[in-house]
């Protein structure tokens, strides 16, 4: 336990473990709230675009988090996930041959499945990859004013379109939504939140998962035996998350690991396991419990597997790659390759 920048820094497994379980002491509200304050200037292009973030699924304590959370569960069920196994599989054959297997195979796949999967069509990938991945920068960056206003125009234009395709009833996840009484509001928020962390945390897995298989030519080899890329996946995700912390607020004070912490303070939970032991809370735990757990597993898993039995001679090159390094998301920024 550690105090670093106005933060408290929860490291210990049973800690962080206890903080997510107990909602009502240590609240979500703080989730999604950006790590740089909003300066003024993007602030008013915020209030302009009518941007807003309410409490809907991962920023929710409130009573209303459980329905909405079902309404969004119903659409990552084990079998519907299950069944765009296939689809996965030939988004990654159609994918293979380039040079940066981030560029070229883990930038757009999750973000097609989950449209797939969540029933919107007609959606414009690499501008939505440019509003998601702007809007991660945004909100979990330590940016300058200056960066902040050269992104703020697709924070916002991103949330516009969420209202939009709402009113027009544009998907089945829109429809599903409208149907249940959700305000448009309300809508935008929840989805702005799923569109990004739907797709952006599974590139940012893809991309790892693959630089680290190739660095170890005998496991590159095996990848394509039976529950092998299962279980690498599970050790990447326990000691090289792409989600590498998630935030709670304090409801009133607290003694963790015998330190006394304030009401109101923020909490950073560090969600790797340690070296030695098989656990990890890379998907949270309890009440927020990561809706989206199978599929990135399984999104991940099946890549490994289909680009190792295509491409076995497929090597890394280059120097250590530039890495996405923002308070709660890591992964390197390209995986380059030569066969
Ligand atoms: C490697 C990929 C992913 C990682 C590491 C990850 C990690 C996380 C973490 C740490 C949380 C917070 C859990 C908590 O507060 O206890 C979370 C919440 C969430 N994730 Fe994921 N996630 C991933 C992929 C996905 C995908 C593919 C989806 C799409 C369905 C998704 C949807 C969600 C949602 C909706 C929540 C909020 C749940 C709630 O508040 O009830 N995530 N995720």
């Amino acid at each position: 336990m550690q105090f670093a920048d106005g933060r408290w820094v929860v490291s210990d497994y049973d800690d962080v473990r206890a903080v997510l379980a107990d909602p009502v002491t240590f609240l979500p509200d703080n989730a999604l709230t950006a790590v740089t304050p909003v300066a003024p200037a993007a602030l008013r292009s915020l209030v302009r675009a009518r941007f807003s973030l309410p409490p809907t699924l991962a920023n929710n304590g409130s009573a209303s988090h459980a329905g909405l959370r079902r309404l969004v569960a119903s659409f990552f069920t084990p079998s519907r996930v299950a069944a765009a196994e296939p689809r996965i599989r030939s988004l990654v054959l159609e994918r293979l041959g380039g040079s940066d297997l981030v560029r070229d195979l883990a930038w757009d796949l999750p973000a097609i499945v989950l449209m797939e999967l969540l029933g919107l069509e007609n959606v414009d990938i690499p501008t939505l990859k440019r509003w998601s991945s702007g809007s991660l920068e945004f909100f979990w960056g330590n940016i300058s004013r200056e960066r902040q206003l050269e992104l703020v125009d697709d924070v916002g234009d991103f949330h516009q379109w969420l209202v939009k395709r709402y009113h027009a009833r544009d998907g089945e996840l829109f429809c599903a939504l409208a149907d249940a009484g959700v305000s448009a509001e309300d809508s935008a928020g929840l989805c702005y939140f799923l569109l990004i962390a739907g797709q952006e945390t599974t590139t940012q897995l893809l991309s790892t998962a693959l630089r680290r298989a190739l660095s170890d030519r005998a496991l590159w080899a095996r990848l394509p035996s039976a529950g092998v890329a299962e279980s690498f996946v599970e050790d990447v995700l326990r000691t090289d998350t792409p989600v590498v912390t998630w935030r709670r607020l304090t409801a009133r004070e607290v003694v963790l690991s015998g330190v006394r912490v304030p009401a109101g303070a923020e909490l950073v939970l560090l969600l790797s396991g340690k070296e030695n032991d098989p656990r990890h809370l890379a998907f949270g735990y309890g009440r927020h419990f990561c809706l989206g757990a199978g599929l990135a597993r399984l999104e991940a898993a099946v890549t490994l597997r289909t680009v190792a039995e295509h491409e076995p001679s497929l090597r890394l090159v280059g120097d250590e790659p530039e890495w996405l390094n923002l308070l709660s998301f890591r992964a390197p920024r390209s995986v380059t390759v030569v066969r």
